[in-house]
């Protein structure tokens, strides 16, 4: 399988704009690519100008919201809690199975749920997952106060995890970004031993994605 695995610091921290920014940006590339997500939580909940997560990745990638994620949950909590509230357990080889289907003959971009100790299952974690498709990781996280930590945090679990960095990504980045910003990226980069990119500020919508996609460096992440 060849492709990236999405992870960031938390919930709500951009990676569905990243994993849809890589995957519209590629699909205008002419590149086959597909989106993969191995559960959605929170269908419930009332959304605001932004699609779930399965829906903005198969509008970006192009393909069938059921297609990129297998499993859906209406409560927006932590996936091992929303199959326990169905009276279910995720199957950690079927969600396997799933992703190496999206994967035949495309490039996966998947995303992982909240963080990356975020439990699948009791004793399956996204970790689990991401060392099971063995995808180089792309770390997301905010640029504003606090992401030092968190971003450092999440590089050491993905490399005690045997898996590799493919970068950082800290979204959403202005074009004006603040002196704490600025130096939140230098010093990720310096203590993470890693490349720090930016995603600008875009709209859900495929063509905004893409536009603000060709700003990552695709090219090394596709190798
Ligand atoms: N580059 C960006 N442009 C516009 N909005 C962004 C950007 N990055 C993050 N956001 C905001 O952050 C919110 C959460 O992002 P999302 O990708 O859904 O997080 P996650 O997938 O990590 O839960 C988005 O709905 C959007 O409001
Ligand atoms: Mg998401």
């Amino acid at each position: 399988v060849r492709g990236l695995f999405v992870t960031g610091t938390g919930t709500g921290v951009g990676k569905t704009v990243v994993a849809g920014a890589v995957c519209a940006a590629l699909r205008a590339r002419g590149e086959a690519v597909a989106a993969w997500k191995p559960v959605v939580t929170g269908t419930d909940e009332p959304g605001g100008d932004w699609p779930p997560d399965h829906e903005l990745l198969a509008a970006a990638a192009g393909g069938r919201p059921e297609d990129v994620a297998p499993v859906t949950y209406g409560p927006a909590v932590s996936p091992h809690l929303a199959a326990g509230m169905a009276g279910e357990t995720l199957d950690p080889a079927h969600l396997l199975a799933s992703a190496r289907q999206r994967a035949t003959s495309a490039f996966l971009v998947a995303e992982g749920v909240g963080g990356f100790l975020v439990p699948l299952t009791p004793g399956y974690l996204v970790r689990d997952l991401a060392r099971d498709l063995g995808l180089p990781v792309l770390v997301v996280a905010s640029p504003g106060l606090g992401t030092i930590n968190h971003t450092l945090l999440t590089l050491e679990a993905v490399r005690a995890a045997a898996l590799d960095v493919a970068g950082v990504v800290l979204t959403p980045w202005t074009d004006a970004p603040s002196e704490m910003e600025r130096s939140n990226r230098a010093t990720i980069a310096e203590l993470g031993r890693v490349a720090v990119s930016g995603l600008p500020p875009t709209a859900p919508e495929p063509e905004a994605l893409a536009t603000a996609g060709e700003s990552l460096p695709l090219g090394d992440w596709l190798s």
